[in-house]
């Protein structure tokens, strides 16, 4: 009784102000359900109470506070805190319905008023995308749909890192919420994602595996540098522009070799190798097969190793002759040395070394010369000391 004659009275009073410019935050406050809102004025706190404040929502009066008492209206006990000093609320566990206008009366020294309005938005749940992957050939179409629970929902689709833009292939319709290709390309591989948000939270959906198969295209061959010598090792490589990678397989004149793979070696090659050899790629996604140009591979017999020069060679041929004429060389000294031994008995000269070489036969001196010349010092040294033991 007493409350209601208070009342009376303060409706009186609030006839005479105006609006409050500022009395609560412009709204719409943003909040999602289940979470708490704050109605702060813009209030000083005060130690002298208001003489009544009275919160309304959508013209219903929530909240009638005098210094005296609080009176809340049954269904907001659990879910109101009153801040006595600015007339302040607080409201919890928010629930959708309780979007809509609150308005603040407060009495004191004067009368003031404001109002602001609350958005209770259901957050951003079950985001789900479909199809989950595309395993697609280039040029084909392919629609992307994304779809969540929650209010006020804004959609958009990441590939990778970049945001997804309209395109004259890609359409985005529906509010975003599709993604639609009228025509995928090879560099639209990739994880999409789509991203939906509201005022109050963000949610990111599964990705979204985009594999676009193309080729083969561009098969080559790259063959190892010629001359292939026999006996050597060659090395081809195929390779080709595709996706999935592909299946190499090798050709000899268009017959086909035992072995597959991008690598073909030959070994220890000879001329039955010659041919003209090529490689076909089969991307088993595309069913397409490409074939290398031929790359023709012509192995020689070569006399020479590229390891030892002329030079080389020729320095062994005449070693191996000087060996030769060492040997036969030595085996006549030594004959030579039998004979002369039986005379040296009839004259005791022990300095027979220089005698002996110079009755070497003049035929057989020159032709130990000439060799000489081409060989080095040790040969000659070791000829000597066959010399002397052979005496
Ligand atoms: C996806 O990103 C790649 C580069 O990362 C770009 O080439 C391609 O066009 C993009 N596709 C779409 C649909 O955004
Ligand atoms: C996407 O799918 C392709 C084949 O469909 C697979 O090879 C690749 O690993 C997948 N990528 C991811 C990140 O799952
Ligand atoms: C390779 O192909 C060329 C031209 O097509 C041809 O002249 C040559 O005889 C071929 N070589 C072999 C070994 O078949």
């Amino acid at each position: 009784m007493e409350s209601s004659l208070t009342y009376l009275i303060i409706l009186g009073a609030l006839s005479a102000v105006t609006e409050g410019a500022g009395l609560l935050p412009d709204g719409p406050l943003q909040k999602a359900v289940g979470d708490s809102v704050r109605f702060n004025t813009s209030k000083t706190p005060t130690e002298t109470l208001f003489h009544s404040v009275l919160w309304k929502f959508k013209g219903e009066t929530i909240l009638f506070a005098t210094p005296a008492n609080n009176n809340t209206t049954p269904g907001y006990e659990d879910r109101i805190i009153y801040f006595p000093s600015t007339a302040s609320l607080e409201l919890r566990n928010l629930l959708t319905n309780d979007s809509g206008e609150y308005r603040v009366e407060i009495v004191s020294a004067t009368a003031d008023q404001g109002s602001t309005t609350l958005e209770v938005l259901e957050a951003v749940s079950g985001v789900t995308v479909s199809p989950n992957s595309a395993d697609l050939l280039e040029n084909a179409p392919v629609t992307l749909r994304c779809s969540s629970s929650g209010s006020s929902l804004t959609f958009l689709w990441m590939n990778g890192s970049t945001e997804v833009t309209a395109s004259d292939r890609v359409q985005l319709t529906n509010e975003n919420k599709t993604l639609n290709f009228t025509s995928v390309s090879r560099y639209d591989q990739g994880l999409y994602r789509c991203h939906v948000s509201n005022p109050v939270s963000h949610k990111i959906s599964e990705t979204v595996n985009i594999t676009v198969n193309y080729g083969p295209e561009d098969t080559r061959v790259s063959p190892s540098k010629p001359p292939y010598a026999t006996g050597s090792t060659i090395i081809l490589m195929c390779s080709a522009n595709s996706r999935p990678s592909p299946h190499f397989t090798w050709h000899v004149n268009s017959t086909k070799l035992p072995h597959d793979g991008e690598k073909l070696q030959l070994m220890k090659v000879t001329m039955s190798n010659n041919g003209n050899y090529s490689c076909r790629a089969f991307n088993p996604k595309t069913s397409v097969t490409v074939e290398s140009p031929p790359v023709p591979i012509t192995v020689t017999v070569l006399v020479v190793s590229p390891a030892c020069s002329a030079g080389c060679i020729a320095g062994i041929v005449i070693a191996c002759l000087v060996l030769v004429a060492g040997l036969v060389g030595g085996g006549y000294f030594y004959l030579h040395k039998k004979k002369t031994n039986r005379r040296m008995t009839d004259f005791p000269n022990t300095e027979v070394h220089q005698n002996d070489y110079v009755n070497m036969p003049n035929h057989q001196h020159d032709n130990m010369s000439s060799h000489y010349e081409n060989v080095d010092g040790s040969h000659y040294e070791n000829m000597s000391a066959e010399f002397r033991r052979a005496k």
